[in-house]
């Protein structure tokens, strides 16, 4: 696996690869990874020739007092988790080569809509900062593929929206969300939990599943479902943004149209927002 910082460099790699005509996937990350991101690898390998990933902690996409200084920055055990995983190339950009023209002149792509519900209400611009650094990514690297995680759904689904609408030359793969054996999402935040906090929090798949079986058995009061979860949540010590039933296509209130929901909630539990979703036939 090569591992490089400049665009230089990346561009003479793909273009030896594109050369004899290789597919290109990527999997942009932030790095501190972990098995779910193995995941991401793996599934690029099977949609490609080449998998590149990406390590940027992109400044743009944290708010003011989120957790930007402290994201946890583990550049050596990264590398040898994406060799073993099988990557090609490791691109780890410095802010100046993502952002050419400073922080403050960058170009921002926003999908407006989507980006201010859920996630985005609590967390304004978080959503702008990602689109606008995965279309310098897929500008940088111009991927056949790129791979992302089920449990980032909103992301996924403003990333999709994004291509759709841009119409980006580029395959969005969605991957499953890789669990600990008691059924918290892997996170690359999950290492902010005390061991007590840890014990607590797969209360939050928990509380997802209890609502997808209730849903399977009829319930269609969603608002109740929302309120009755988010106070179970409270009472076991998480600070929850919210949990909410919602249309999988595009996030809005379901309808009689909807034969999708997806189940998601938010909430902080210590230093840790943690994030989480289902998908549920209706
Ligand atoms: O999901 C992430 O880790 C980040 O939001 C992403 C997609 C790498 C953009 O910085």
């Amino acid at each position: 696996m090569q591992v490089i910082t400049t665009k230089d460099e990346l561009r003479a790699l793909l273009s030896e690869w594109r050369g004899v005509g290789e597919r290109i996937a990527l999997v942009p990350t932030m790095g501190n990874l972990h098995a779910g991101h193995d995941s991401l690898v793996e599934i690029g390998r099977r949609h490609a020739d080449r998998v590149v990933v990406s390590v940027f902690v992109n400044p743009v996409q944290f708010g003011e007092g989120e957790d930007f200084e402290n994201y946890p920055r583990t550049l050596e055990g990264d590398k040898g988790r994406l060799r073993e995983a099988g990557a090609d190339l490791l691109f780890v950009p410095e802010v100046d080569t993502m952002y050419p023209f400073g922080l403050e002149q960058a170009t921002v792509v926003a999908v407006p809509y989507l980006k201010d519900k859920l996630c985005g209400s609590f967390r304004p611009g978080h959503f702008d900062g990602v689109t606008t650094v995965v279309a310098r990514l897929f500008g940088l690297v111009q991927p056949d593929v790129a791979v992302f995680g089920q449990k980032d759904y909103q992301q996924q689904l403003i990333i999709r929206r994004m291509v759709a609408d841009l119409n980006l030359p580029v395959e969005i793969v969605v991957a499953p969300t890789v669990r600990e054996k008691d059924g918290l999402a892997l996170s690359s935040r999950n290492a902010y939990l005390s061991d007590d906090q840890r014990a607590v929090a797969p209360a939050i798949y928990k509380t997802l599943l209890a609502i997808g079986e209730k849903l399977q058995n009829g319930q269609r009061n969603y608002d109740e479902l929302e309120r009755e979860a988010t106070a179970g949540l409270a009472d076991l010590g998480f600070r929850p943004d919210y949990v909410a039933l919602r249309c999988a296509g595009d996030l809005s209130d379901p309808d009689a149209d909807c034969d999708e929901i997806v189940v998601l909630a938010a909430a902080h539990l210590g230093d840790a927002r943690l994030i989480d979703n289902i998908s549920v036939a209706i």
